[in-house]
């Protein structure tokens, strides 16, 4: 049962009597940070009874509390201090809701009222070049509101919404004709895709760099003049003056550095003769694999033919990391997909009145928005904003979605919020839209992770160091065991693939998604403080209490022994355990996996609170010892299922 929506149904319509939407102010009754005020807190009363003249906040919550029946569950309601109302679960109710989750498969957590078709649009790269860390957020944090939706009883579609009509195939196509090496390619072709790419785009950045540099000089020339002039003819007293001059010299070291850098990088590509020569036979590369791309679009059958091609290599390479994450689409029909439907799409918005031309280009305006939505460019090529709108019609159209989520780094917010103000204009009202948006992994330096030369650091070789870091410290524990219990070769491998991929994966998920994180092998793989480790320990010692005492789980189920609350500590745990329900829910509504880890982080540490606390397999009585064993139990299916769904394993011994 979700115990938290069940109090505030029982709140809201009371409410009506001070507030036409109650709903506004709901949001303020939740779980209570410390057990002394209670299990739930309501602070509402402060804001409502400020709307109101002469009536205490005080006083509005004792009314409150007169009409609010709860007494089939919870404690009289408690006001305190200023006007918060405090709520305490009856006892026994806690009881016999915790009794009842033993045998419940489902731990307490009630399906949806109103299932939804819900389309989570995540991971999305664009193939033709290796998945990188950037890839991880979005797959990861994808993967994990996919699986929540899904046991909430949601009717969902994880789309894979690959970019596989960009312009990184132009590139390669580009490549592929005037560069390929055939027997690199044979041998292994997304790696020399790769080559490929890397190499055109390092020769287009070549020219690029060489045609900006004279402007760039010619900018710090400018700003030296100006500061000339500030520092000989004004006031050198003046505190303002003193300011603009001190602006200006770091606005000039900044400049140059950059133009250091731009040269540095110009030398570097003119020192090695291969590159230099090609760079010299290509002096328009960037226009020339543009216009690759573009005859691709248009439909040239060399270029198909090498799309075509091109494309299942890429897709098994990207399945390939898909495998090892465990992590699984419904659908993954990609950007190409939908380039028959742009023209229509773009017709239709003209139809409508949405869009314009405008120096050329096609354009729909939407009112408080700087830039305009561009959905067809001065050449005729179709842009990312018209795929997205024709996708969208897909999706409400075809798949009849209610909601899509799109887990899309949030620098892309801007092009989201001119998307679905676009929609919301051209049709397809009823569909919920919403921008699951999150920041980037950051290196230890603060800024986004590279490797040392400055490369995305490549996603198969993130895993690959997490598991090698994550079985050493496995090795070096095992170890350090009595002879005899060591854990077997393939077991520790085993132990190192769950623990490793698990450390990636929870570190991810555990971060308020919309900031940045900053990557830290150490606290991700610590078996100590918010880490999958943690709770992975957690579930393994549980799972050891059920060894030690050779007990069956199952059989204890089955056994339909009495659980009893008795201590404190115990009665948390038992509280905890309950509100999982209302914690899917949250991370449903919000598409906020961090909800659940922080919930599961809480979880464990009631459990070892509890554990220290209460013995259980020694415990005195047998009838507490069973209890006791219950509780275990619980806590560890939970910590199993709430784990599996962000997508990490556990396993019994570790
Ligand atoms: N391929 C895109 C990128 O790498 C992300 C696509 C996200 N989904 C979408 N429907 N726009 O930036």
């Amino acid at each position: 049962m979700n115990i938290l929506a069940e109090i505030r149904s029982r709140f809201e319509p009371v409410l009506t009597e001070w507030t036409d939407d109650p709903s506004s102010v709901i949001e303020m009754l939740k779980a209570s940070q410390d057990a002394k005020f209670g299990d739930y807190q309501a602070n509402f009363a402060m804001p409502l009874a400020a709307r109101i003249p002469d009536l205490k906040p005080r006083d509005l919550a004792t009314q409150i509390v007169e009409k609010v029946d709860l007494s089939d569950f919870c404690e009289p309601l408690e006001v305190a201090g200023p006007g918060f109302i405090n709520i305490k679960l009856k006892q026994e109710w806690l009881n016999t809701q915790t009794q009842n989750l033993v045998a419940d498969e489902r731990l307490g957590v009630v399906p949806a009222e109103s299932p939804q078709k819900v389309v989570v649009d995540f991971s999305a790269p664009n193939v033709a070049k290796p998945m990188h860390v950037g890839h991880l957020r979005s797959t990861v944090i994808g993967d994990a509101n996919y699986r929540v939706l899904k046991f909430l009883g949601h009717d969902v579609v994880g789309d894979n919404h690959i970019g596989d009509w960009g312009t990184q195939f132009g590139m390669i196509i580009f490549g592929y004709k005037h560069f390929l090496n055939e027997a690199a390619f044979e041998e292994a072709p997304v790696t020399e895709l790769a080559r490929l790419y890397r190499l055109v785009n390092q020769l287009s950045d070549y020219h690029a760099t060489k045609k900006t540099l004279p402007q760039r000089e010619n900018d710090i020339e400018q700003l030296e003049a100006k500061l000339k002039t500030l520092e000989s003819s004004a006031d050198q007293t003046d505190k303002k003056i003193q300011k603009q001059e001190k602006k200006l010299k770091s606005d000039i070291a900044e400049r140059k550095s950059d133009v250091r850098s731009m040269q540095e990088k110009l030398t570097e590509l003119e020192q090695n003769e291969d590159l230099h020569s090609k760079a010299v036979a290509f002096p328009d590369i960037a226009r020339q694999a543009r216009d690759e791309t573009a005859n691709l679009h248009a439909g040239d059958a060399e270029n198909l033919a090498l799309w075509n091609q091109f494309l299942p290599a890429c897709l098994e390479a990207i399945q390939n990391v898909y495998d090892r994450l465990d992590i699984h689409f419904d659908m993954a029909l990609g950007e190409s997909y939908y380039h028959p439907m742009l023209a229509d799409v773009v017709e239709s918005l003209k139809q409508k009145g949405l869009a314009k031309e405008s120096q050329g280009a096609i354009c729909v305006f939407i009112d408080g928005f700087k830039a305009p939505f561009i959905v067809q460019k001065q050449d005729g090529a179709f842009t990312y904003a018209t795929t997205d709108l024709a996708t969208i019609k897909y999706r409400a159209e075809e798949l009849k979605a209610d909601r899509v989520l799109y887990v899309v780094d949030s620098r892309q917010s801007e092009h989201f919020q001119l998307l679905f103000a676009t929609v919301n204009e051209w049709g397809f009202q009823n569909l919920e839209l919403q921008h699951v948006s999150f920041g980037s992994v950051l290196g230890k330096d603060g800024k986004p992770l590279k490797t040392r030369a400055g490369d995305n650091v490549g996603l198969e070789s993130l895993l690959d160091e997490s598991i090698q870091r994550a079985y050493a410290i496995i090795a070096e524990n095992d170890d350090a065991k009595p002879e005899g219990s060591e854990l077997s070769e393939e077991r520790r491998q085993e132990i190192a693939e769950i623990i490793g991929l698990g450390g990636i994966k929870y570190a991810d998920l555990k971060h308020n998604r919309d900031s940045d994180y900053m990557f830290d092998w150490d606290k991700m793989l610590a078996n100590r403080g918010d880490t999958a480790t943690y709770m992975q320990y957690a579930y393994a010692r549980v799972c050891g209490i059920f060894r030690k005492g050779e007990i069956d789980r199952v059989t204890l189920r089955e056994n339909q022994s009495a659980l009893k609350l008795q201590d404190e500590t115990e009665r948390a745990l038992a509280l905890q355990i309950n509100r999982y329900s209302e914690t899917l829910e949250s991370v449903a509504i919000e598409a906020r996996p961090n909800y659940l880890t922080n919930y599961l982080f809480e979880l464990s540490n009631l459990f070892s609170t509890f554990y220290n606390q209460c013995p259980v397999l020694k415990a005195e009585e047998e009838q507490v010892k069973s209890s006791r064993l219950l509780l275990c139990d619980l806590t560890a299916r939970v910590i199993d299922h709430g784990l599996s769904l962000l997508g990490i394993r556990t396993c019994e011994r570790m």
